[in-house]
């Protein structure tokens, strides 16, 4: 038998073996491309001195082209769970020094193992991907490692929450990983994520096409939609992952974290009075009214870059989380298309899922006409939104803001879709459709044919406007419940959160619904 010295000394070699992943001139090579290595990332995310690590002295099993000869501990990927801010996180981080980060059979399961610690024990999961891809020795083992990847990101969707950000290279199937997850980060200049590459781009559609016009991270934030969050370096993105998870619960079966809320509760703003202009095509930026509102002028914006139309994001109030959707008057005059449709959609089944109250600003003209919306299949994704705040249970308040025409008011949050607490400003006008489409249609003949064509129109619609520009006709129905001076809305949301705490509601029972996704 060694003496017990030796084998603490082995030990430690092994561990410092491990923590070298491919070796010193790759981590040079990783920082040399402005990276930082599968460790360092997991310092920098957790608390410090937090993290525990599992399965260092994993290695590949694989004996096809050479790998036999060539074995690296951990392989490839650094698995284990830490804290943030004191609270549980698992976490993966994929080690480009190690064959690129490719995955194998061994990493796979390595990753399955922390996803399913994390379901166990109720805390979210993590994962820096940084990876070439398949490990291409292993065939149809590394395949069959993403696909249990997969199947245990579907079943952990809704249970805890999951986070991705991407760090490095992620293409070809890998990217359904990251696409079930609930959140994805991309740093600028270092990530991209594609199914196929510009080569196989090229021969299919023969279209020239770099890896950053492909799948570069303004691509996935502005264009596709793929990725919620651009970050400007990964210490950033770091910093991301960090305050999403401040906002979150655990999991589907925790209430949100409460923060100590330092900021009035009852403070007005008298700016917000004037913010809506009387002239209703002009625009305001309702991201100064979100601001306003909540704690601290704390927002933290989700896909701030794609669908600017609608925002959606976590903010809070009196310390507690709320998920908040509003249409942006500044972009598009906040029209409800194709991409604000499904990235509504999706925050508000998020914030549903775990138990996140809904807080809804409503300023929309409608849905945006159109062959290439219609063509697009806005009809489907529309639905997505009326679907999800139609199922969502949690707390939903509404404040109508300005215009709420048409079925955008059905959709944002309404009384008839479950809305709880239904407020307007005096500035709103909830109507089937703005004053000079209606008088167009009921008056369209008489206009036509009166001897001052343009009096009789702006009479018809001063008409209009003064019947049906208004909250109080929605008020007298009581589909919504104040009209509230816009100053007061802080507090007043406050107090409709705060009645709405112990809220139960349920959906009738069944396997899932059929949302039309
Ligand atoms: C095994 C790999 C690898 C892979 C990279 N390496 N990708 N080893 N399997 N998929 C190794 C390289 O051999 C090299 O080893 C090291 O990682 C670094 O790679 P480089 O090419 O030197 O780095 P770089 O120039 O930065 O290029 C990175 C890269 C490129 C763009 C990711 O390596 C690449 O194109 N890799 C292949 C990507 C790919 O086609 N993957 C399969 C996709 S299909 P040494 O020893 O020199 O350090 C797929 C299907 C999944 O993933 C389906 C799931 C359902």
């Amino acid at each position: 038998m060694e003496p017990i010295e030796q084998k603490l000394k082995e030990l430690a070699e092994k561990r410092h073996l491990a923590k070298l992943g491919g070796g010193e001139s790759r981590i040079e090579k990783q920082h040399e491309k402005g990276k930082f290595t599968a460790r360092e990332r997991i310092d920098l995310l957790l608390d410090e001195g937090s993290f525990e690590e599992f399965d260092m002295f994993v290695t590949h099993r694989c004996t096809n082209f050479g790998l036999d000869s060539q074995h690296y501990l951990s392989d490839g990927v650094v698995t284990g769970y830490g804290t943030i801010d004191g609270r549980l996180v698992y976490v993966f981080s994929q080690d480009f020094t190690v064959f690129g980060g490719s995955l194998s059979e061994t990493f796979a399961r390595k990753i399955c193992k922390v996803m399913e610690m994390a379901m166990k024990n109720g805390a979210p999961i993590i994962g820096l991907n940084d990876s070439g891809g398949a490990r291409i020795q292993e065939g149809v083992l590394s395949l069959g490692g993403y696909a249990d990847i997969f199947l245990r990101n579907v079943q952990a969707s809704g249970v805890i929450p999951q986070i991705s950000a991407i760090f490095g290279p992620c293409a070809g199937g890998a990217v359904y990983s990251p696409a079930i997850t609930d959140f994805v980060i991309m740093s600028q200049d270092t990530s991209y994520m594609f199914v196929t590459g510009p080569k196989v781009v090229k021969t299919v559609t023969n279209e020239d096409v770099t890896v950053e016009e492909l799948g570069g991270s303004l691509v996935h934030n502005q264009v596709s939609g793929v990725s919620h969050f651009l970050a400007e370096d990964e210490k950033e993105g770091i910093a991301i992952i960090r305050k999403l998870i401040s906002f979150l619960p655990q999991n589907n079966m925790e209430e949100t974290p409460i923060v100590t809320c330092r900021d009035s509760i009852d403070r007005l703003d008298d700016d917000l009075n004037y913010i809506v202009p009387d002239n209703p095509n002009k625009p305001y930026d309702m991201m100064e009214v979100i601001k306003s509102v909540v704690d601290n002028r704390d927002f933290l914006n989700v896909h701030a870059l794609w669908a600017p139309n609608i925002l959606v994001g976590f903010a809070r109030f009196n310390g507690r989380s709320v998920g908040i959707v509003a249409n942006q008057p500044t972009s598009l005059a906040g029209v409800l298309d194709i991409n604000a449709s499904r990235k509504a959609a999706r925050f508000v089944r998020f914030c549903d899922a775990f138990n996140i109250p809904l807080v809804t600003f409503v300023d929309v003209p409608g849905f945006l006409p159109g062959t290439g919306q219609e063509f697009g299949g806005i009809i489907a994704h529309g639905a997505k939104l009326i679907y999800a705040y139609a199922e969502a249970t949690v707390p939903k308040v509404t404040v109508i803001t300005r215009k709420a025409y048409g079925g955008a008011y059905c959709v944002m949050s309404s009384k008839h879709l479950r809305g709880d607490i239904n407020y307007a400003w005096p500035t709103a006008e909830i109507a089937v459709m703005g004053p000079r489409g209606a008088i167009e249609i009921i008056y369209g003949k008489e206009i036509r044919e009166a001897e001052d064509q343009d009096a009789m129109a702006k009479e018809k619609e001063e008409e209009y406007r003064d019947k049906f520009a208004t909250p109080y006709i929605a008020a007298q129905h009581g589909y919504v419940d104040d009209v509230i001076e816009p100053r007061n809305t802080r507090f007043r949301i406050i107090r409709a959160l705060e009645s709405l705490a112990t809220k139960r509601d349920m959906n009738p029972p069944k396997k899932h619904g059929s949302i039309p996704l």
